[in-house]
């Protein structure tokens, strides 16, 4: 089966999970690709008005699974038999179960998995003074990213009418790791320097910022992803919470040994 048209459906709110994505598009090598950010859509993703002849699902890591918000809209997309590869972006520590429950939702929703791979991204927490997996994907990530896509084109050239018997291993455990929200709370603004520009407003994946008087985030609905923080022009948006900069100090500890994109196809 030649690959004409890619549809790319994507959950990345600090970027990194793009990158990686743009670079296995680049190795499908197909002109005519559709990006698609899965919670900044404001129509729900349907494939049936031009079916793609593959999708391409990324997603950023949480707690080694699919974040909630994004695993909801997910659930809404109809597969119709379109062959999915399937790709998870981890800051540099575990991608533990997030593949698994990829497969298990594409299979659920009509797709037919035919990849996966996780590579590593700068971890969301990450700083300047408590640098992780800082500026990944880096090139060598993004030329591994370029051989996968060149892989998914060989294995769809050689996989015409048996599509359907496609069977897809990937890692991960039943039950999936128990997920519960981070008990911190949500990133602050320093007022005295915000100047109002309204970029975390628009990089903020859940809607939880509003600007007033002041900025003001409402945390039942932060998810922490820290793209308010790693955008702020002027640096005046911070994580302060305690028990958040724990955690990041201790993924600063044990997270520092390089790991490397895993392929499953
Ligand atoms: C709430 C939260 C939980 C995370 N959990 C994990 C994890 O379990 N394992 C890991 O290696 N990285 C974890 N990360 C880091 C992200 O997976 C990583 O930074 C990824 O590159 C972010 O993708 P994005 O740039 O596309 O948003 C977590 C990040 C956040 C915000």
């Amino acid at each position: 089966m030649l690959i004409n048209s890619v549809e790319v459906i994507y959950f990345s709110p600090t970027g990194t999970t793009k990158r990686v994505l743009e670079g296995i598009v680049n190795g499908v090598g197909t002109k005519k690709v559709e990006f698609c950010d899965l919670l900044k859509s404001q129509e729900n993703v349907d494939l049936k008005t031009e079916q793609p002849d593959l999708v391409i699902i990324g997603m950023a890591t949480y707690r080694s699974r699919i974040p909630p918000e994004a695993a909801v809209e997910l659930k809404k997309i109809k597969g119709d038999g379109t062959p999915v590869a399937l790709v998870a972006v981890y800051g540099n520590n575990k991608f533990g179960d997030i593949l698994l429950e990829m497969r298990d939702i594409a299979t659920s929703t009509g797709f037919i998995p035919v990849a996966a791979a996780a590579f590593i991204g700068e971890h969301s927490f990450s700083t300047e003074t408590m640098p992780i997996a800082a500026g990944r994907p880096d090139a060598e990530d993004i030329g591994k990213a370029k051989e996968f896509g060149e892989a998914i084109k060989n294995k769809m050239s050689t996989i015409d009418a048996n599509i359907a018997d496609c069977k897809l291993t990937v890692p991960g455990n039943y039950p999936y790791s128990e997920w519960h929200k981070l008990p911190v709370n949500p990133p602050e603004t320093d007022e005295n320097f915000c100047i109002k520009c309204e970029k975390c407003v628009s990089v903020c994946p859940v809607d939880a910022i509003k600007i007033d008087e002041t900025v003001i985030t409402n945390p039942e609905l932060c998810i922490f992803c820290c793209a308010c923080v790693k955008e702020c022009p002027i640096a005046a948006r911070k994580v302060t919470d305690t028990k958040l900069l724990e955690i990041t100090e201790r993924l600063y500890g044990n997270c520092s040994d390089r790991k490397e994109p895993e392929i499953f196809i």
